[in-house]
Order: structure tokens, then sequence, then C-alpha cells
């Protein structure tokens, strides 16, 4: 009868729910939610609906066709964040160790299809043994099958990888196709080699925290975007990212109401920057003036800290930080902070986010170490994210910004559609000192009194090519401010630039130097 069926769907499907529960003790134990307890927290109440719920693996051999487990180890659907539709995938480690076979595959991408033609971001929360050794070639296509949508995806919706748990081999780079990853400590282990084979290979003795836990790539690789101490505060940051980002690159951000910030005058900022050029401030305070509520997030706080990439709103109107941090490094660009400017900056162009630099940059990081890492072309992947820009740009000179950094720091040269600075502005090819040494480096060497003759030249450099006005007057800055003024002149200016077009020529895509 129809109450008798219904009765046993209601059964099956409640079973599947609860999981075994001797599996879901263990993930609790190892410090891990289950994969239904993750998307209760990662989604609106009551939002979530499963798709896909009853598959199961169609394999034969290895005494697989005895184990069939409901699922396959991949909980998958949609739901609402804040209201706004999301898909999302959520492997259950309590099932074959959530590994990947083609079932697990064909359900995360049939997710991933739906979030692109519905225009919706995408999140997969990664807890997996990896490939699933039984089903062998087939969970390999599996993962290429992912690989692929996620790249045709790029740009198109934001992809969000959440890790929890392993994810290694192959599986690693799903999180890096994505846009942003999130880990946990102690739990997540994120590596293409595990520990075994690293000895294996190489003879080192490496634990998996060492190898890809969370302190390791949101440090060293950067690999990891944001790094939590647990999982509950992990998924309320993805959600609050969410609350950032437009559902597709067709969408704009959503747009809080305007907070009156063109009439907001902010006395510290005058306070916080040294007027010495060289001297260290954070600028994680002039950030904090700048934006409203003095709430900004972070990518990458503890990787190539001596630039600073952030996501923050001004007059309710979401935009994306880059700054140098004179705290760290000076604030040179080196390598790490070139990959990780670059990428925010093609990020926030693909998703409508008006980007903001704040500059205060004596140079690149030289010597041979830089150069034999490539300086020249991971400095060119910043510039050519710029370049390449096409979202509203504003740059705002703090102190000092020399040579090809002040290029490639979003100058106006190569595209910045306003640029601001303060008094304390320093735009030349290198400093003083350095000036005066290339230029006269001859009478220097003859002079009586070299100290006193190099003060008189660096005062005369300072003079000329040094004062507040030296680019205005050339129309490299549009505008020199007063610090109190910043953040209601980038109110004003975002507002002007607000229905920004342009139009790329067409081409098959451009060859950037990857
Ligand atoms: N394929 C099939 N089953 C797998 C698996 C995989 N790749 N990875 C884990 N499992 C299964 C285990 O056999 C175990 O099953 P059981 O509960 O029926 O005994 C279950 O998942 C849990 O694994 P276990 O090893 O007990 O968990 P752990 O927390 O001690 O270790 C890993 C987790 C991921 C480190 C470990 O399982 C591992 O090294 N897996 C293989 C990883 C790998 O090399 N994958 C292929 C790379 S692409």
């Amino acid at each position: 009868s129809m109450s008798a069926l219904r009765e046993r769907c209601d059964a099956l499907h409640d079973e599947i729910v609860a999981g075994q529960r001797g599996a879901v003790d263990r993930q609790h134990a190892l410090g891990k939610l289950t994969a239904r307890e993750r998307l209760d927290l990662l989604l609106d109440e009551g939002s979530f609906v499963e798709i896909d719920m009853y598959r199961r693996h169609q394999i034969h051999g290895l005494g697989m066709e005895k184990r069939r487990p409901h699922t396959d180890g991949v909980v998958t659907g949609s739901g609402t964040i804040n209201g706004r539709r999301v898909f999302v995938c959520a492997q259950d480690f309590t099932i074959f160790g959530g590994s990947l076979g083609e079932a697990h595959a064909l359900k995360i991408q049939k997710v991933m299809d739906l979030a692109v033609s519905t225009g919706s971001p995408f999140i997969a929360i990664n807890d997996s043994g990896g490939a699933r050794i039984q089903e062998g070639v087939m969970s390999l296509n599996g993962y290429g099958g992912i690989f692929q949508r996620s790249v045709q995806a790029s740009g198109v919706i934001p992809q969000i990888s959440v890790v929890l748990g392993p994810c290694a081999g192959g599986a690693a780079y799903s999180t890096a196709l994505s846009d942003v990853t999130f880990m946990v400590h102690d739990t997540a282990q994120l590596y293409l080699t595990g520990p075994d084979v690293v000895e294996a290979v190489t003879g080192q003795r490496v634990t998996h925290a060492e190898l890809g836990g969370a302190q390791v790539h949101g440090t060293r690789s950067g690999i990891a975007t944001f790094v939590h101490d647990d999982e509950e505060s992990c998924l309320k940051d993805v959600r609050y990212l969410l609350s950032l980002l437009p559902a597709n690159n067709l969408e704009t951000p959503p747009r809080l109401p305007g907070r009156d910030a063109a009439a907001d005058l902010r006395p510290r900022l005058a306070e916080i920057v040294p007027a010495e050029p060289s001297k260290p401030y954070d600028m994680r305070a002039v950030i904090g003036e700048i934006v409203d509520d003095g709430e900004f997030m972070e990518l990458h706080e503890a990787w190539a800290a001596n630039v600073i990439c952030a996501l923050a709103r001004i007059d309710g109107e979401v935009i994306g930080l880059v700054a140098n941090q004179p705290m760290v490094l000076a604030g040179v660009l080196d390598v790490a902070a070139s990959q990780k400017a670059a990428r925010f900056v093609r990020f926030c162009d693909a998703f409508s986010i008006p980007l903001v630099t704040l500059v205060d940059v004596p140079g690149f990081l030289p010597g041979t170490d830089q150069e034999y890492a490539g300086i020249i072309r991971h400095g060119a992947k910043l510039l050519y994210a710029y370049c390449d820009a096409t979202v509203p740009r504003i740059q705002v000179i703090l102190r000092k910004a020399y040579g090809g950094a002040y290029i490639v720091m979003d100058s106006r040269s190569i595209g910045a559609d306003l640029s601001l600075a303060w008094p304390t502005n320093e735009i030349a090819v290198m400093g003083a000192g350095g000036a005066v040494s290339v230029l006269h480096r001859r009478e220097l060497a003859a002079a009586p009194d070299p100290d006193a003759l190099r003060a008189e030249l660096v005062a005369d450099y300072t003079r000329q090519l040094m004062h507040p006005h030296h680019a205005a007057e050339r129309g490299l800055v549009d505008d020199v401010i007063d610090p109190v003024h910043t953040r209601s002149a980038l109110a004003r200016g975002l507002a002007m630039l607000r229905d920004k077009r342009r139009q790329p020529v067409p081409r098959k895509h451009g060859n950037l130097p990857l």
C-alpha cells in the first residue's frame, strides 16, 4: 500500500541521514564533524536540498559488490547562505574514508554543473582518502572530470574549497583550482604525495602536519587562503566570505546601504603614517580607518605578509584592497607577494570587485635568491593582472613609490582610473640617496667633504623631483589629498567609477606569465 511504501522510504532516508553509529563516533573522536553536521553549520537552517542521496556504486570485485552504501561517501545538493543560493558537496569520511570512486565523482560533477547553469557559488568540503583504490582508473577519470569542470567554471562562479580532513594526491588539485581554500589546524592535511611515499623516495621522514598541515599551507606554500582553529569558525567564515561575493560573473557583489562615507573625515590617518619614508607602521591600521566599520577580511594573512590583500566595504560597496605592508620586509615586493597580489587582483577582476591599491613601496627585493626564483616572471604576473583588470581601479600613494614597483602597484600608466596621493608621496625612479650616488659618483669621490656635498645634492634632488605635486603636475596623480580625506575621497571615487565598462579586444586568451 502507499503508506507502507512511504514508511519504507522514510525509514531508509532516516537511516542514511543518521549514518553508521560506530563510524560517526570515530569521526567525532578524530575531532571532526560529519559531512551533514558541516552542511548544517554552513547553510541557512533548513535550506539544504539533497540530491542523489540514494546513489551507490555499481562496482564488482575486491568485495565491493557486498559493500554498497548509499550516498557513496559524499553528500551533495544545494542550500542558501544568507538567503542566497549555493551548491555544495561534503565528503563523508565514514564511508570508504570519503574516497572518490566513479559514482562519488559523478555526484560532485552533477552539482558543479547545476552551480554553473544556475550561476551559483560552489563549495566543496574535502575529507577524503583520495582516489578509491578498488575503483582504479575510474577514480582517476572522476577527478579529471571535476578538474575540467572547475577550470571551465573559473571566473564564472566563485569556487571554494574547505579542507577539513585528508585531501591527498590528485584530489589536492581541486583546492588549487578553486578561488579560495580554507583549512583547519590539526585535522586538515593537503599534499600530493603522503609521508610514506616521501620517505620511500627521498628518505626524508616527515609528519602529515609538517608536510601539508594548515600551518604549512597558511605560511609557506600559500595554498591555504584562510586558516582556522576549528570547523565552526571556519564554516562561519565561509559564510562571511560569500556575503562579499557576487553569485557569478554577471552580477555585482551584494551592496549594503551607503554610510555617508563621502563626508567621513579620519583624523587618525595623519597620525598613523610617519612622514619619514622608511619608518615602519602597520598598514592594517590605515585600512581600518578607511573601510566601513574598520572591518576587512584578509586573504593569506600569514603568507607573504609584506603585501596585504583584503576584501572590505567602503560606503556599503565591496572592494578589494591591495596594500604594501611597511612592517614586514619594509613592504618590498618579492616572489611570494607578487603571486599573492596577482591572484587576488585577478579574482577581484573576475567577480566585479573594484580595486583599491594603497602604495608605500621601496621597490622589489634585490638579490640572487629572488632573481634565480624568477622574480621577473612572478612580478610580471602582478603587472599583467593589473593591466588586464577592467574593474574600477583607484590607487592611493601614501609615501614612497619607487621604480618598477611604482609602475606595478596600479599606477595610472597601467590603467588605474584614479590616482590619489598624500602630501608625503615620493614617486621617483629611486630614493634621493640612491639617485645621488648614481648621478654624482665621481664628484662625491673627489670632494674634500663628501658628506656635505652629498647632503646638498640630496636636498637639491628632493626639492626638484620629490615635492608633493611633482607627479600631479604631470597628470600621473589626479589629486593630492589630505590623509584625513582618504576614506571620503575613495567613496567619491568609487561612486564616480561605478558604471565603468571596458570591452577587451576579442582574442582566444592572453598568454599570462604563469
Ligand atoms: N580508497 C579506498 N578506501 C580508502 C581509501 C582509498 N583511497 N582511503 C581510505 N580508505 C578507507 C580505509 O580502507 C578505511 O576503510 P575501513 O573503515 O573499511 O577500514 C577507511 O577509509 C578509513 O581509513 P583509515 O586509513 O582507517 O583512516 P585514517 O584516518 O587512519 O587514515 C588516510 C586516513 C587518508 C591517511 C589513509 O586512509 C590513507 O593513507 N589512505 C590512502 C591515501 C591514498 O594514497 N590515496 C590515493 C591517492 S590519489
